[in-house]
This record gives structure tokens, C-alpha cells and sequence, in this order.
């Protein structure tokens, strides 16, 4: 079936469409300097799938290092997860956001330019979207520019990789802009596990479910919407895991470069996620309304028609999948 680079492939997402790319019956090889993410984690796909993975540690900004990887594996294609992927944080390191996370797509694709390898599948997001679209966002909304740094190294690298594939006919690209990815594997085994205060919703909603915190800042009740609290296309992970595996069949097939919505296409509120969260898994999650948090935008969701028509894929579960999954897991941490 042929051999896929994954990059970040020991990361959240990452993990997730390992063990998705294996099942489907690829072999896989995963470059990750395990700055955000654990060494466990390769034994634990393993364990999923039953099948051995090629694990580097490695930046993959190190150019030596990459070209290593490519002269002892033939490579047919590359998923390039890895990066910096804090809003908040890129706000005040900038620099470091620029440059870690333009190197590192940069030196990859030199890399696989050099190695005559064509096919290259971007983690992308929907924060390339400007609030000042309409939802739901489609791929084909304006750009009307990046609300952080964090967005605009997403926005710059969507940009190179379309000089790339002009430049070669022969590239085949999809870049893959993800809504809400929440959720964990089914097995227990792998998940999202940050380090420090969570960031996104989920992750805190489950430690406090867990007692770690005491209670949930909702970020504003007065948004206009339903209940007045901010509205998130929330995706299961192992669904947009799948959809690379969509994006990977049609890599083969085709050339050039297209842009999917990975989401549901349906929108859900703060407030509803934790009501959810509290009805399946039979927790209380007491949580305190707060000021809005800056650069957040009051709704955002997916036209996912595209993705459905072209890829022939869509999401499979719903949120109370995505709230039972994500406690199964912080309970086995
Ligand atoms: C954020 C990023 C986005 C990134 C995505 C990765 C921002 C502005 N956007 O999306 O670029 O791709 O994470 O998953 O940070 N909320 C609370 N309390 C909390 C945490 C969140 O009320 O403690 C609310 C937020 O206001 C928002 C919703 O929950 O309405 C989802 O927040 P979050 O999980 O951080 O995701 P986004 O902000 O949508």
C-alpha cells in the first residue's frame, strides 16, 4: 500500500491517524521531538493496531536528520503534524511561532523534493478563517486575514504549499483545516493530555470532572447565540483521523492542491458540551460564567459538503461519543 511519514505522529491528531493510516494498511513511520507529547505513546498505537511503527526522535527542522529518514525509508507520502499550536501563546512569542513552524514545513518539503516525494497532507485549521466570514465557513471564504500568529503560520504555509504545487505539476497536496478536534480513542489508550492549565475547552471540562480543577471559566454568556456562550463545530478526533485517510486515497489519484473542512458541519454551544458531558458520564461540572476571552469569536462551524462530496468522507459521531471518550480517558491518566 506504501509508506507514510507522519509528522507530530505521536501528538493528539497524530496518534489518532497513526492508528487510522495502519488499520487502513499503510505502513508508518513517525518523526516527533516529544515536545508536546510522550514516548509511551508509540508502544501504545502499536498495541491498538498490532502492527510495529518507525519512531524517530527528531525536530524536523534538523535537515540532516530528515534526509536520514528518507535515505532508509521510501516515503509515498508525508502528513506534517508537527508545530506549534497555541493561540495564546503565539500571541507572545511570535518569533518562535514563525520560525519553528514555517522551518519545519520548509525543510520537509525540501527534504521530499529531493527525494522525488509528491504527496504531502497539511494540518491545517479553521482558525485561517476571519470572523468576519459568514458560518457556516466554507473553503471558499474570504480571506480576510488571521486573527494570531499561530493562524497566520497555518495561512503562510497553505500559501507555500500552493507556490509549491504551481512550481510542480507533479505535487499532489490537501490541506486538511480542522475544526474542534476533541475526543480519544475508544481502547482508553491514547488521547489529549496538555501540559500545565488546559487551553481548550474539553481538556478542562474532564479535569475538572476529575477534581484537578474546581471549576470551568465559561469565556462570556453574552454571544449571539442560543444560550448566549460561544458556539464550536466539535469533531471526534478518530473522525477526522479518517478523514486523512479520505485525504490520503485522493492524494494518489490526483494532483495539484485542495483545500477540505474537516468538522461536522454542526455547531455546539460552551453550555451545551458541558450539559452533555454531565448526562452521559454522570459528573457534575460546576463552572462560573467569566469575561470573554480575548480573540475568541462568538460562532464558528464548518460547511463540510466539500470534504463529502470529493473525499466521500463525514463525521461518523456525535458529541455524546466525543464527551464519553474524552472521559474514559482522563480517567486512565
Ligand atoms: C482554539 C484556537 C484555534 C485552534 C483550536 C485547537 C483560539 C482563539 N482558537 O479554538 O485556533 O485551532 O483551539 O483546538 O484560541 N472556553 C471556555 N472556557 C475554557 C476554554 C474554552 O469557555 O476554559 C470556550 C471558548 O470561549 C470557546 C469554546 O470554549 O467558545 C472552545 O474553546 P477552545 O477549545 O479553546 O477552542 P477555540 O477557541 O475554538
Amino acid at each position: 500500500m506504501g509508506k507514510i511519514l507522519l509528522t507530530g505522529g505521536t501528538g493528539f491528531i497524530g496518534s489518532h491517524t497513526a492508528v487510522k493510516v495502519i488499520e487502513s494498511g499503510y505502513d508508518v513511520v513517525i518523526a516527533d521531538d516529544l515536545s508536546n507529547s510522550d514516548a509511551s505513546v508509540k508502544g501504545r498505537i502499536e498495541r491498538i493496531t498490532g502492527k510495529g511503527v518507525s519512531f524517530y526522535q527528531v525536530d524536523v527542522a534538523d535537515s540532516a536528520a530528515m534526509e536520514e529518514i528518507f535515505d532508509a525509508h521510501e516515503i509515498d507520502a508525508v502528513i506534517h503534524f508537527a508545530g506549534y499550536k497555541a493561540v495564546g501563546e503565539s500571541v507572545v512569542r511570535p518569533l518562535a511561532y514563525y520560525r519553528n513552524n514555517l522551518d519545519t514545513a520548509l525543510t520537509l518539503l525540501e527534504t521530499m523534493q529531493r527525494h522525488g516525494c509528491k504527496s504531502f497532507i497539511f494540518s491545517s485549521s479553521a482558525t485561517v478563517y476571519s470572523p468576519a466570514n459568514d458560518v457556516p465557513f466554507t473553503e471558499e471564504s474570504e480571506d480576510l486575514g488571521c486573527t494570531n500568529p499561530y493562524g497566520w503560520t497555518k495561512f503562510m504555509i497553505e500559501q507555500i504549499l500552493k507556490d509549491v504545487c504551481k512550481a510542480d505539476p507533479e505535487m499532489s497536496v490537501v490541506l486538511l483545516r480542522y475544526f474542534n478536534p476533541i475526543g480519544a480513542h475508544a481502547s482508553g489508550l491514547i488521547g489529549e493530555n496538555p501540559s500545565g492549565v488546559p487551553n481548550n475547552l474539553m481538556p478542562y471540562i474532564t479535569q475538572v470532572a476529575q477534581g484537578i480543577r474546581p471549576h470551568l471559566n465559561v469565556f462570556g454568556d453574552d454571544y449571539p447565540t442560543h444560550d448566549g456562550t460561544g458556539v464550536r463545530d466539535y469533531i471526534h478526533v478518530v473522525d477526522l483521523a479518517a478523514g486523512h485517510v479520505a485525504a490520503l486515497e485522493y492524494c494518489t489519484a490526483h494532483k495539484g492542491c485542495e483545500v477540505f473542512n474537516l468538522g461536522t458541519g454542526q455547531g455546539y454551544s460552551v453550555l451545551d458540551l458541558v450539559k452533555t458531558f454531565e448526562r452521559v458520564n454522570g459528573v457534575e461540572i460546576p463552572y462560573e460564567i467569566t469575561d470573554r476571552r480575548a480573540g475568541d469569536i462568538a460562532v464558528s462551524y464548518a460547511d463540510v459538503s466539500k470534504a463529502r462530496e470529493v473525499l466521500g468522507w463525514k463525521a461518523e459521531k456525535g458529541i455524546e461519543d466525543m464527551c464519553r471518550d474524552a472521559w474514559r480517558w482522563q480517567q486512565s491518566l
